[in-house]
């Protein structure tokens, strides 16, 4: 075992294949299922992107409107889903209530333990379906409001709006959380997807291992960073006071959440795409304090470290613009990445080998129990 080369973290680690997305960090690029992301930002309706992920191919139009049907006949949120996010308190973070609703709609689905991969797509789809009314019903309740009933007639990025803020979304804004949305669905074996797989690795169901997939995801280090990039900026408050407040954050050694990648090492390739569409909102909110602190923050940091931003970087501000509370933007994330989650999921399962590592122990030797 002296030989044994232990790469912490997975750092650097091929676990398996998978035909679902392809990160190249030479040339900054992600593909899912072979098309860029920033292509399919541009053209496609995430209900697309969501087909895609799970089918392997962009659906023809017949293909997206059925699939579209599906999706909007599952909107509607359980009653018991309900009352379960009503016995949360609200000082539980959203995260929390999430990875609880999303338990209980897997306790409560007729196909729980169906995992044939026709079960599994369905149930994929009906939770996919599901999680913009759990998300939107907890985000009104923090507010003191009443739930607004889903509507048939709007796609699903503007209906989550529409079930969060109660009027129907600007075109600016219902395309910028479309775009976040299709950037946030898949990264390959990120930490919570890794998650999934693992669980899925034992024939758990798909609902258990979307349960720990959250949990991964509520992480800083993960999905945590959008919130705390907002938590950061409120500390610093304006783009003048960002030098002094790097000079100190550097000195104490502290993580700059928003920055950096373990894989990424000179930009994330989502980065552009969603800084655009953060400029769009910057633009329709006259928002233009946040872009300075934005801009400040990211020079400074870059000029200082060399690290660049990820993906939390501009999708946190552009959330806080868009009117969500700080905490409810992991959530967010859970509702785009529960694509990619139950595709790897259903890939996981259709090659599965039970995930199980080794560990070089190096703890006591041998040793007697006293009295034995
Ligand atoms: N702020 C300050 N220093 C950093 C940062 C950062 N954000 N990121 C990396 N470093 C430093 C790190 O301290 C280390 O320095 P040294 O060699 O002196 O010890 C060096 O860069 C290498 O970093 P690392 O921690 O070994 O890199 P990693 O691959 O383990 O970490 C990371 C990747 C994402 C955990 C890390 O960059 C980080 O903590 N970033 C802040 C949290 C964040 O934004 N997470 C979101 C990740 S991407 C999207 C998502 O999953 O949501």
């Amino acid at each position: 075992t002296d030989t044994t080369e232990i790469r912490k973290g997975l750092a650097g680690v091929v676990v398996d294949t998978t035909a679902i997305s392809k990160v190249n960090p030479e040339t900054n690029s992600l593909l899912y299922r072979g098309y860029p992301v920033q292509q399919l930002a541009a053209t496609q309706p995430f209900e697309a992107v969501a087909y895609l992920l799970w089918h392997g191919e962009l659906p023809s139009p017949e293909q997206l409107r059925a699939f579209r049907a599906e999706e909007r006949a599952h909107r509607a949120l359980d009653p018991a889903v309900k009352a379960a996010i009503d016995l949360t308190p609200v000082s539980a973070h959203p995260m929390d209530v999430v990875r609880t609703a999303v338990s209980v709609l897997g306790a409560r689905d007729a196909e729980a333990s169906d995992s044939s991969p026709e079960a599994d797509l369905r149930k994929s789809v009906r939770l996919f379906a599901a999680l913009p009314a759990a998300i939107a019903y907890d985000q009104r309740r923090r507010w003191g409001r009443d739930p607004i009933e889903p509507r048939e007639d709007l796609d699903y990025s503007r209906n989550f709006l529409w079930m969060t803020f109660g009027e129907e979304p600007h075109e600016v804004v219902a395309r910028a959380f479309d775009v976040s949305m299709i950037l946030y669905a898949e990264h390959s074996f990120n930490a919570s997807t890794f998650t999934a797989r693992v669980i899925t690795s034992t024939m758990a169901d798909l609902h258990s291992a979307v349960v720990g997939a959250i949990g991964a995801l509520k992480g800083p280090l993960h999905g945590g960073a959008n919130e705390a990039v907002m938590h950061v900026f409120d500390e610093i408050g304006e783009a003048a006071a960002v030098e002094a407040w790097l000079d100190e954050a550097l000195a104490t050694k502290r993580k700059i959440m928003g920055f950096g990648h373990r894989v990424y090492k000179s930009g994330d390739s989502r980065v552009p795409t969603m800084k655009a569409a953060l400029d769009t909102l910057v633009e329709h909110y006259g928002a233009q304090e946040l872009a300075a602190l934005y801009d400040a923050l990211e020079a400074h940091f870059v000029a200082r470290k060399g690290i660049h931003p990820n993906l939390d970087y501009p999708s946190g501000p552009a959330y806080r613009l868009m009117g969500f509370d700080t905490e409810l933007f992991t959530p967010l994330f859970v509702a785009a990445r529960v694509t990619g989650w139950t595709a790897h999921i259903m890939e996981q399962a259709a090659s599965n080998a039970l995930i199980r590592p080794l560990s070089e122990y190096v703890g006591p030797d041998e040793r007697q129990v006293p009295g034995a």
